[in-house]
């Protein structure tokens, strides 16, 4: 791989620590999207040539697609009473493990994978680390029917401390608003600051219409931070 960055290298030393670590015969895996996932998968795939008998779960139609093409048998999550291990990555994880996911739009089965899994391998750059959530915009995942009176709902929740807005695609000039795995829009939700986001998470998931938030809060167990010099860190 030619012009890398600095970043591409600390992803790609997470994800490779992750797969040499937590990935053994017969487990069932749960496979990540966003680059740093993709980084892990592809490290993965590299093991499953070499002889590494594992199943996936995808967690987007874009992991199902990268791990089909590397070879990596993946199952139904519907087939498995649970899975061993699920590696993902975060926007933004903070020092008790708290993180917002969703900025590739695939938070609902990140978080469907994620629970359904016994442990949570968080991989990420260094740069993911904040001391407070908020800076990036939380991910909300909701229906299409009815999207406008749904984001006044989240808006209103926010009262003067936020705004939200529903995502568009940068592909499309005309605006046209993003469509998830799932049919559904994305509502993006301008915080600067989370303080307490297991309140913020279950008052979101309240309101009709919202299917789910990108905020993961209790369901990361480890994370491997990596470095632009290829070093790899464990912090549970
Ligand atoms: C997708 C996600 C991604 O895991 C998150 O956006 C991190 O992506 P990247 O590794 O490319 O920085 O939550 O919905």
């Amino acid at each position: 791989m030619t012009d890398l960055t600095p970043q591409d290298r600390a992803k790609i030393a997470a994800g490779r620590h992750a797969a040499e670590t937590y990935c053994r015969d017969g487990m069932r895996l749960g496979l990540g999207s966003g680059t740093t996932s993709h980084f892990f998968v592809r490290a993965l795939g590299e093991k499953v040539k070499q002889g590494l008998d594992i199943v996936g779960v995808p967690t987007s139609t874009a992991t199902r697609d990268l791990a089909l093409d590397l070879g990596i048998p993946l199952v139904d999550l519907d087939d498995v009473t649970e899975l061993d291990v699920c590696v993902d990555g975060p926007d933004e994880i903070d020092p008790d493990g708290s993180m917002i996911k969703g900025g590739g739009a695939c938070l609902l089965w990140e978080k469907i994978v994620a629970t359904a899994s016994r442990k949570m391998v968080v991989v990420a750059d260094n740069s993911k680390l904040v001391a407070r959530l908020g800076a990036f915009p939380l991910p909300v995942e909701v229906v299409r029917f009815g999207h406008e009176s749904t984001t006044r709902a989240v808006r209103a929740l926010l009262g003067d401390f936020g705004h939200a807005e529903v995502r568009t695609t940068p592909r499309m000039r005309d605006g046209a608003r993003l469509v998830t795995d799932n049919g559904n829009y994305i509502i993006d939700v301008h915080l600067g600051r989370i303080d307490r986001a297991g309140e913020l998470t279950v008052e979101l998931n309240r309101i009709p219409g919202v299917v789910e938030n990108g905020l993961f809060v209790g369901i990361g167990d480890e994370v491997v931070f990596g470095y632009p010099d290829g070093r790899a860190e464990v912090r549970e």
